[in-house]
């Protein structure tokens, strides 16, 4: 199919209520019409998400996202900077904004972004309305960053596919809430930290669960992003038969004698690595019980991975 005949099918399936691959910058979206309250419902049952976690509405300009949330200045100076791109801003959600709770999962607050990926952004104008969208993937797997993933994870659950081949940052969008003077991180992600605190001059928070007031986000639930093997972190040798997922070229003693090695990136460029991320977790999986992770620096987007994995090596929620 051309794009635009593909673009016409999927806003087709969303005016049905049915749900969509969309392909952005940072991974795999399963979308659907976020005014639809059975449609957004039919996100949930495809995931499998255990209970009923908010979702971020997608929108394609500024315009779309003045009509649901409230801006303050904070907030509007981040926006302006990093959208489009892999950045969600969580605002108090406009009274009547045409959005169902479903999204929102009853909160006064809506998660919201502008997508840079051009395809993302076709079907966002094409739709005319907003998109909710959580990751691709089935409920505390890794995010799906191909068709592929997708195909793999939801199969029929999704009417249309779009792919755009390999999602190109690979982790998810970073996730802000601004309260009063004070910037939180609630999931660190595609934007780096240090951008943010270079263009306010304002330290960003880690709103870590159970601190004070500070916002928590479900993204922040331990183990998610998990793959099926055990993930051993900053590890200093590779014991026989482990899968060795590598970053760098100075590899651990007893990489000989790993049943597999995926190297993120053997130049040691953290952007490369993010955008490998969930592939390489994906194929590690099916092929060692235990996944060596040698160390990798936590700044730029390091944080995002860094997060990432803590959480796919952490004890699994049964
Ligand atoms: O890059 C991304 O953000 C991808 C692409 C598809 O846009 N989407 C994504 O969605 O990662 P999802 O649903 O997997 O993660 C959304 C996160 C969840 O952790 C959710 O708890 C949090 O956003 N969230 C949504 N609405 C919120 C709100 N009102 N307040 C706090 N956290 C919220
Ligand atoms: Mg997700």
């Amino acid at each position: 199919m051309d794009e635009p005949e593909a673009i016409d099918a999927a806003v087709a399936a969303l005016a049905r209520g049915e749900l969509v691959a969309m392909p952005t910058e940072t991974v795999y979206g399963l979308a659907a019409d976020a005014a639809n309250g059975e449609a957004v419902a039919r996100i949930y049952a495809a995931k499998g998400r255990p209970r009923f976690n908010p979702l971020i509405a997608h929108v394609a300009d500024f315009a779309g996202a003045e009509a649901l949330v409230h801006f303050d200045v904070l907030s509007r100076q981040i926006a302006e900077a990093f959208w489009p791109g892999p950045l969600t801003l969580v605002l108090p959600r406009r009274e009547g904004a045409a959005v169902s709770d479903l999204v929102t999962a009853g909160l006064d607050t809506l998660a919201i972004r502008i997508p840079a990926h051009p395809v993302a952004h076709s079907l966002l104008a094409a739709f005319g309305g907003p998109l909710a969208a959580p990751s691709a993937n089935r409920s505390g797997h890794v995010s799906a960053t191909t068709a592929a993933h997708v195909a793999a994870d939801l199969g029929d659950a999704v009417s249309v596919v779009l792919d755009a081949g390999p999602s190109a940052v690979g982790v998810e969008s970073t996730i802000l809430k601004v309260e009063g003077d004070e910037i939180y991180l609630l999931r660190a992600g595609g934007v780096p930290r240090e951008a943010i605190e270079a263009l306010t001059g304002r330290a960003v928070h880690v709103a870590a669960l159970g601190e004070g007031q500070a916002p928590t986000s479900p993204g922040q639930l331990l183990s998610h992003y998990a793959p099926g093997a055990a993930v051993r972190l900053d590890a200093g040798d590779v014991r026989p038969g482990e899968g060795l997922l590598a970053f760098g070229q100075d590899l651990p003693p007893g990489s000989d004698k790993a049943a597999v090695i995926i190297n993120l990136s053997p130049r040691g460029d953290l952007v490369e690595a993010a955008a490998r991320l969930f592939s390489a977790l994906r194929e590690l999986d099916g092929k060692a019980e235990t996944i060596a992770v040698m160390p990798i620096p936590a700044t730029g987007l390091g944080e995002a991975i860094a997060d990432r994995l803590k959480r796919a090596a952490a004890p699994r929620a049964t």
